[in-house]
């Protein structure tokens, strides 16, 4: 197993150009499914999730190229409606391929997807949607067998703004006959996208980005080659002013769409960091200690992302004063705690908040990578820990942040990784 040794208190400065987003990456690579044809997706961030649903892709016959971030993609010839289990088991955001292979095939068998390091992630409100549009789902020893056999368009509201349910509910919905509306739908930019994608494609998908989202379904013959490119990954911006914040430093941060991470721009300003925006690029001058944010809540888009929890605790655990950073997304994402507290951070959980007192400083120690996101945390305390940190099972981080280590250096910052 991997790990990152980064010596910390460096002054940072440069530039980092953000990568394509690995959540819109993903459920557009399953929507290629839907209609075979060519596609060319460019923009594509080359991570290991990317990477198994690209080997997903090829195990179900589809005809895959990947170069410098463009994936070309020919669905013409997909045979089979068996996913993988063995790959689900490994990504379960897989399992949003189960509307488009229903879409396309009429037909899907796919092993429900582990939980994770952060939490139970059930699909109940997936299959809830799927077997409103009239699929049918025997679950028998942890498979799913779907048929789509009478499907027919219908009013979805969900229960929680679920951004994977949204995701598999409009893939399926987009070619069963008649009219689907979603309430209650997630908002996040990644839904515009796919949006985007499918209504390029020639299906038609409006409301993306608000909490109803309609679907006239139909059927395309059209067989020309399709060319688009996803949107910047807003979760590895706001890690990267993260990134700024702790390390006192001036950065640009390129190839962002500052709309996308309002939230998490507006903490850091209200924390006492400088902002500037210029086109697509942002600048960020943190010329001294943050000072604390009363209290941060992750909520779904538009609020306080989730996926930014740990990077931003990261951030305040050397802020002046006290936040309260209270997780109620998924109910087991605080695992970079006690890594964050061997660096000699204060912080206290306390049922769905942490509690963290800002210290002056933290220091180098020994520390476990526990997901991908607390892994980058981890990477954002060891900036301005005082000694050496090694970060252990950095596979974790590799699975959503491309050329990680390169951006780092770039920077200035003192990081090698070591295997074994
Ligand atoms: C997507 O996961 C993202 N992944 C996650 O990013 C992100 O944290 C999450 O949305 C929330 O923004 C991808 O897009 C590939 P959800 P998803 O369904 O779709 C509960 C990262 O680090 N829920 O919106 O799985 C669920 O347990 C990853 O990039 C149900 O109860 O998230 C969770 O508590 C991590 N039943 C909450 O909803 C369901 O059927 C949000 O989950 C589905 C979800």
């Amino acid at each position: 197993m991997s790990s990152f040794i980064i010596e910390g208190t460096n002054e940072l400065c440069g530039e980092v150009e953000i990568s394509g987003s690995k959540n819109s990456a993903l459920p557009i690579l399953a929507s290629t499914v839907l209609d075979g044809r060519e596609y060319i997706i460019k923009n594509i961030p080359d991570i290991r999730d990317v990477r198994m649903m690209l080997d997903i892709l090829k195990k179900l016959g589809c005809a895959v190229d990947y170069d410098c971030g463009v994936v070309r993609i020919n669905t013409t010839n997909l045979n089979s409606y068996v996913v993988p289990e063995l790959l689900v088991k490994e990504i379960r955001s897989s399992i949003i391929l189960m509307g488009a292979m229903l879409g396309r095939m009429g037909k899907v068998e796919i092993c429900y997807p582990g939980g994770c390091e952060i939490g139970l992630r059930p699909i109940d409100l997936h299959l809830k949607g799927l077997k409103k549009l009239g699929i049918s789902i025997n679950e028998k020893n942890g498979m799913l067998d779907c048929n789509a056999n009478n499907m027919k368009g219908c009013d979805i509201h969900l229960d929680y703004p679920s951004v994977g349910a949204t995701e598999n509910i409009i893939l399926a919905a987009v070619k069963c006959k008649g009219f689907t509306t979603i309430q209650n739908a997630a908002k996040e930019p990644e839904i515009v996208d796919l949006q985007n994608f499918l209504n390029l494609c020639g299906y038609r998908v409006n409301g993306a980005g608000t909490s109803t989202i309609t679907i006239i379904g139909k059927k395309i013959n059209d067989k020309t080659s399709l060319d688009y490119k996803i949107i910047s990954d807003r979760i590895e911006a706001g890690t990267f002013l993260a990134v700024a914040a702790m390390a006192k430093s001036d950065l640009l941060i390129k190839n962002a769409d500052r709309k996308h991470f309002n939230s998490v721009t507006s903490i850091l300003e209200d924390a006492g960091c400088n902002l500037i925006e210029d086109n697509n690029e942002l600048r960020i001058k943190c010329s001294r200690r943050i000072k604390a944010a009363e209290i941060i809540r992750t909520q779904p888009y538009p609020g306080f992302p989730t996926d930014m929890q740990a990077q931003i605790m990261a951030a305040f655990s050397i802020a002046d004063g006290t936040t309260i950073i209270k997780e109620t997304v998924f109910e087991n994402r605080f695992k970079h705690v006690p890594e964050l507290i061997k660096m000699g951070a204060d912080i206290k959980i306390i049922g769905k908040a942490a509690v963290i007192n800002g210290t002056e400083k933290l220091y180098g120690a020994d520390v476990d990578a526990k997901d991908l996101r607390g892994g980058a945390g981890l990477v954002i305390a060891a900036l301005a820990a005082e000694g050496k940190t090694k970060i252990n099972n950095v596979y974790h981080i590799d699975r959503g942040y491309e050329n990680f280590i390169n951006k780092l250096c770039k920077l200035g910052v003192k990081i090698e990784k070591t295997s074994g």
